[in-house]
């Protein structure tokens, strides 16, 4: 980011970032959000202390949002939420409660994984391991290789889950490989510890949830850390929460005070600002719809990149070697070009990406986009 910042090249462009961005390269804030944001500012009348757990009517439009309306475990009152600083804040509280819970576990982590998530779950003394996830090679998912290890995983282990939108590698599990894994995860009696980052940005606000349903349906236990970082541009504003799901009312209640305890501990309390913003939205009709439709504009401009970015690279490539960016789904892939060439792209060509090639499609655009093309192609063959 340092190196960016002090490149002053008019060509420059940043493919590094982890955050949207519009055709003009700006990271928005939404249009629901602004106005929210004011009539709240408007209404507000005191900047008292709230709850360890946040506003329970956040919390509980979050697990309609996350759940779905007839979910078995919000039925039968099994699913506790808490609200948290971003979705870091409810991975760190989550891997807490796993350490507190069973410190002996191990979570299986994805190969690759977020940079974060490694740091974020392991300062809490968790063992963590890591189970094959992706081929760089074909740039699929290593679904065989995946199911393999996790079935070797001892009973109680956690397996962290990308719910959508996987980061680094934009790769998903289709419908099937979602039962799959669930069947897996319930017979070997793994908790799964879905990250919902990204719920709206691969398909619908529901179809990106769907495997975080289906696998909470067929689990005794399970948990999940969602954040609103990215579908309503509150990055800054820390807006995010965990949902626990327990095997009956009584244990989910004992989870729930346990991570309440782990919040405290901690930071006390989440921050306010976002989740108002967020709650008001979720609770307004009219408004939730006018969000949909900013969230499905912040999508089909990711595709649309994609798309574009493939043509250009098959165009000036002659082969169909990076085809795979047009059918990946949310922000980020990787590229799958040499550290050298990572290294050329930024010292020659001024365009900025992760050591390991992961490239944020929301950086380009169709003024940028034969130029990163062109680039690429140059640079990957030294
Ligand atoms: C996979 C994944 N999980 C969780 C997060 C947490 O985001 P935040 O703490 O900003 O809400 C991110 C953000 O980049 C992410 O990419």
């Amino acid at each position: 980011m340092a190196k960016y910042r002090a490149d002053s090249s008019p060509t420059k462009v940043d493919l590094g970032v982890g955050v949207y961005r519009d055709l003009a390269g700006n990271t928005p804030i939404l249009a629901t959000v602004r106005r929210t944001e004011q009539e709240i500012l408007d209404k507000q009348c005191t900047k008292s202390y709230v709850a360890a757990a946040g506003r329970e009517e956040f919390n509980s439009a979050v697990e309609a949002l996350v759940l779905g309306g007839t979910h078995a475990a919000r039925r039968d009152r099994r699913a506790r939420t808490a609200q948290t600083p971003g979705g870091c804040g409810a991975l760190r509280v989550g891997a807490e409660l796993i350490c507190a819970a069973s410190p002996g576990v191990t979570v299986h982590v994805s190969d690759p994984t977020w940079g974060n998530h490694m740091p974020l779950l392991g300062s809490s003394g968790l063992r963590l391991e890591r189970y094959p996830y992706y081929d760089a090679a074909s740039h699929r998912v290593r679904f065989d290789a995946m199911l393999e290890r996790l079935s070797d995983a001892p009973e109680g282990d956690v397996v962290l889950i990308h719910a959508c939108c996987h980061n680094p590698t934009g790769a998903d599990l289709d419908p099937a490989q979602w039962h799959r894994l669930a069947q897996l995860l319930e017979h070997r009696r793994l908790v799964p510890f879905l990250d919902l980052a990204y719920q709206g940005f691969a398909v619908d606000l529901d179809a990106d949830a769907a495997c975080v349903r289906l696998i909470t349906e067929r689990v005794p236990e399970a948990l999940v850390a969602i954040s609103f970082s990215k579908n309503l541009g509150l990055y800054r504003e820390r807006v995010g929460a965990l949902i626990t799901v327990g095997e009956n009312a009584a244990r989910a209640d004992a989870v729930q005070s346990h991570v309440l305890q782990i919040a405290r501990g901690i930071y006390s309390m989440p921050p306010d600002h976002g989740a108002a913003i967020a709650a008001r939205i979720l609770a307004d009709a009219a408004l939730k719809a006018e969000w949909i439709a900013e969230l499905a504009a912040m999508r089909t401009r990711i595709s649309d990149m994609r798309g574009l970015l493939a043509q250009h690279l098959h165009r000036v490539t002659g082969d169909a070697s990076f085809d795979f960016l047009r059918t990946q789904r949310g922000m980020f892939s990787l590229l799958g070009v040499s550290g050298p060439a990572v290294e050329r792209l930024r010292d020659e060509h001024h365009i900025y990406m992760l050591p390991d090639s992961r490239m944020n499609l929301a950086g380009i655009t169709p003024a940028n986009v034969g130029y990163v093309a062109d680039s690429i192609a140059a640079a990957r063959l030294g």
